[in-house]
């Protein structure tokens, strides 16, 4: 069987401390049981000049070989390209976009840096799969290296129109790069058509049947997969939790109130903004609601080098607070924020606790806390989600509350019916929602990817 290389800008090393974001959560799965080599960045920088050999270390039947970047890389490839670029035009919010042709340059460099520091430690009949926006270029650098495995790319994050695309010019060499490589996989059926549609816009592409582009003499499959979780393995967690103390101090402080829970990275596509006002909308509009609820939010500070970011911070905490100190009482707090990271055994427990599960980004690719705070929930009597219906996950979970993620009026509306609503609808709609996901694990999601890959040379897809 082939070896199965995984390259990422995060690589989760189980004894390590990287921080496991989405990416790293669907992926370890894979890696443990699979085994193969998992390659990219150390999350950490060293000053003076670029290393060109990675750091091993063996872990089960996974190697992970990783890279310090330099604090110059760091900024112009992870802070400024990944972070301030590519991740608002991945999730059409041009507005949070900055650009500038150094990073760009940076953005390349790194990507050709990490392919020179890969190519010696690959072996001709590996299998390779690169993740997400930071790596866009690197199917392109490695082709250039003369790597001829098969190699495949996932994006994590949406992918945006054509016209969205087109706002950053120099992005469409991007569509080029990635044309490098024989499977590239989206999480909806919607960000592959974009992707698809650039490709031959840009690239020149033709389309082929069954979701497949012709480009010379090449054929390039194109599909989702949509990550999963492992929602049996949620659920227990979370039954578990439910019992433990931390969910125990959590539902005494509430005293009966209802919890309505957010939990997400601290990132401006998650629409914090627009919850909280949305939250204060309810307060405002329905005062029945006051003292009858508390809306947790934990929102863990992410990239904090970035400016958006820390701007965000600064936002929520003066509306947090100018909630609290509008609308609250003496002895209620409405809203509770916070901006450390939460153990997720705790989390799972605070989910079966909520009676809302508030999951509101303005994108997101597929968003995995939705599928979580399903899996979370006691089939006998469940919570509500209300969910953006510009989240992945909505293509699934079409039995949540769908809401547009910037109307305050209509997440206060969701959230009112969703206090409101009668035990057996709340068990419908959950129902509905778990048969979406309860067959699903994050290691299938995998295994199809690489299955796909596996195949990617062989089938010949037909001309459209
Ligand atoms: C999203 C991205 C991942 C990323 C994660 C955490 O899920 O798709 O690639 O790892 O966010 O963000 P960070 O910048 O901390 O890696």
């Amino acid at each position: 069987m082939s070896r199965l290389v995984v390259v990422s800008n995060r690589v989760s090393i189980p004894t390590g401390d990287a921080k496991a974001g989405g990416l790293a959560v669907a992926l370890n799965d894979l890696m443990e049981r699979q085994g193969g080599l998992w390659f990219g960045w150390s999350g950490h920088t060293s000053t003076g000049s670029a290393t060109t050999t990675p750091a091993l270390v063996q872990h089960g039947a996974v190697d992970y070989a990783t890279v310090d970047l330099t604090p110059e890389e760091l900024e112009l490839y992870y802070n400024n390209f990944s972070n301030g670029t590519l991740w608002p035009l991945m999730h059409s919010l041009p507005e949070q976009m900055n650009f500038d042709r150094r990073s760009l340059q940076g953005y390349r460099a790194v990507n050709m840096r990490l392919a020179d520091v890969l190519v010696p430690l690959l072996r001709s009949t590996d299998t390779i799969w690169v993740h997400d926006y930071h790596l866009l270029a690197m199917a392109a650098s490695l082709r250039a290296r003369n790597v001829t495995c098969p190699i495949g790319f996932f994006l994590h994050t949406p992918f945006p129109s054509p016209d969205m695309l087109s706002s950053v010019p120099e992005a469409s060499q991007f569509i080029r790069d990635l044309l490098s490589a024989d499977l590239l996989g989206f999480q909806t059926a919607n960000d592959a058509e974009n992707f698809a549609a650039s490709a031959q816009r840009i690239a020149g592409a033709a389309r082929l049947a069954g979701g497949g582009l012709q480009l010379g003499n090449r054929q390039i499959r194109v599909g989702a997969f949509p990550v999963e979780i492992d929602p049996h393995d949620f659920a227990e967690m979370a039954e578990q939790a439910h019992g433990n103390a931390e969910t125990a101090r959590l539902r005494r402080s509430l005293d009966g109130q209802s919890l309505i829970l957010g939990v997400d990275r601290m990132d401006p596509t998650k629409g914090l903004r627009h919850r909280l006002a949305g939250y204060r909308r309810l307060l405002e509009t329905r005062n029945q609601w006051s003292r009858q609820t508390t809306f947790l939010q934990i929102a863990a500070a992410s990239r904090q080098d970035v400016d958006a970011y820390q701007t965000l911070r600064d936002d929520l905490e003066g509306s947090a607070g100018a909630i609290n100190a509008t609308l609250g009482e003496a002895d209620w707090t409405p809203i509770r924020l916070i901006s450390r990271g939460v153990g997720r055994d705790a989390i799972a427990g605070f989910m079966r606790e909520a009676r809302i599960g508030l999951v509101t980004p303005l994108r997101d690719g597929m968003n995995l806390v939705a599928k979580e705070y399903v899996a979370a929930q006691d089939p006998d009597d469940p919570g509500v989600l209300v969910l953006s219906k510009f989240a992945g996950a909505a293509r699934q979970l079409g039995a949540a509350i769908l809401v547009n993620p910037v109307d305050p009026d209509e997440i206060a509306d969701a959230l009112d019916l969703a206090l409101r609503m009668s035990r057996p609808e709340r068990q419908d709609r959950w129902k509905a929602c778990w048969e979406a996901i309860k067959d699903a694990s994050a290691l299938g999601w995998g295994r199809s990817f690489v299955s796909a890959l596996s195949r990617a040379g062989t089938e010949v897809p037909r001309p459209a």
